[in-house]
């Protein structure tokens, strides 16, 4: 694999089309929504800081190439990564504008959040090409990428994908079978879930169930995962604690309330200087969460895998 083509360069495109061009290969990249001077401009900063796996300054080939015709864009693509608004008719559209002008065997890999690849495949004349490639944000620093496949989908394209992913230093999972959300997004939305329902029944507030994840949870789970966690602290322990507590847990089959008022009154989070919490200087928070995760990643690749 050699040219890969990403569409769209939001929080998720940019991120995909920086770690596929800082391991290599040949991007070219379609946003048409975007000024250039904009797009310019991020990849000169990613192409000028560019560090190697062992945090120095790396100088090797960086290609990104910006187009405003998808079809320039994907016309010698061996992949197609398709990052655009998480919405049916968005992604259809760009579909139908790729059917139109895919080379035969290029793969379209979609970096959707929630739509199983059965909804997102059907009546797409290159779906027995087309994947799911879940990437995590940001994604040129979260190792895990997340890949389905249809039951059809020939092992060899998800064989190509596995080792791309390696190549760029990622650990991809592939699921057994599509899903919508996939894992990690329905394990985020099952503690998203049990988060709401204290919040919301006044047991404790966002700031304390926040410190909860941080100081304990997410300390464990960067280095070990739930079955780990299980078999450490006993099986007959964690018989008793999920027999005595699942049927104490919030069973919300909808959004919560508390998430919808603050979107509806338009406190969106960091990007709109208030969510949860206040945001004075949104990318400044942002780029310290980012050199604190590459700083976190560094340590796991430095530890023991025991
Ligand atoms: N944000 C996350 O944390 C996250 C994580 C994993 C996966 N995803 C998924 O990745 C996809 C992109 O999400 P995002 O957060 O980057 O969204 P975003 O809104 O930040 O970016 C989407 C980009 O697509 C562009 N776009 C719109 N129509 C287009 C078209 N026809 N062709 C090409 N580009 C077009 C927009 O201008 C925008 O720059 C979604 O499917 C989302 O669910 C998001």
């Amino acid at each position: 694999m050699k040219q890969i083509a990403v569409l769209g360069a939001g929080t998720m495109g940019i991120g995909i089309v920086r770690l596929f061009a800082e391991h290599g290969y040949e991007v070219c990249l379609y946003e048409p929504h975007m000024a250039r001077t904009v797009l310019d401009e991020k990849l000169r900063s990613f192409e000028d800081n560019r560090m190697n796996d062992s945090g120095r300054p790396d100088d090797s080939r960086f290609s990104v190439r910006i187009y405003e015709d998808i079809s320039k864009a994907i016309a010698n693509a061996d992949l197609i990564v398709e990052a655009v608004p998480e919405q049916l008719e968005i992604k259809r559209e760009v579909y139908r504008q790729l059917a139109q002008n895919i080379r035969d065997n290029a793969i379209v890999a979609s970096n959707t959040s929630t739509f199983a690849l059965e909804t997102l495949a059907e009546n797409q004349p290159f779906s027995d090409r087309m994947i799911i490639m879940h990437f995590f944000n940001p994604a040129h620093l979260i190792p895990l990428v997340e890949i389905v496949g249809l039951p059809d989908t020939p092992s060899a394209i998800i064989d190509e994908t596995v080792n791309l992913m390696r190549s760029c230093g990622k650990t991809p999972v592939v699921l057994k079978r599509d899903i919508p959300g996939f894992i990690a997004n329905r394990l985020q939305a099952a503690l998203l879930r049990e988060a709401f329902y204290l919040l919301e029944n006044g047991i404790a507030d966002a700031e304390q169930i926040d410190t909860v994840v941080k100081e304990a949870l997410g300390l464990r789970y960067a280095f070990k995962g739930p079955f780990e966690i299980a078999d450490l602290g006993g099986l007959d322990i964690w018989s008793k604690v999920t027999g005595h507590l699942f049927p104490e847990l919030g069973v919300s089959r909808s959004a919560p309330e508390s998430l919808l008022a603050k979107a509806a009154e338009g406190q969106l989070g960091a990007k709109s200087g208030a969510g949860f919490y206040r945001y004075d200087d949104a990318d400044e928070v942002k780029d310290n969460f980012e050199q604190q995760l590459q700083d976190l990643v560094r340590l796991k690749r430095e530890s023991s895998p025991l």
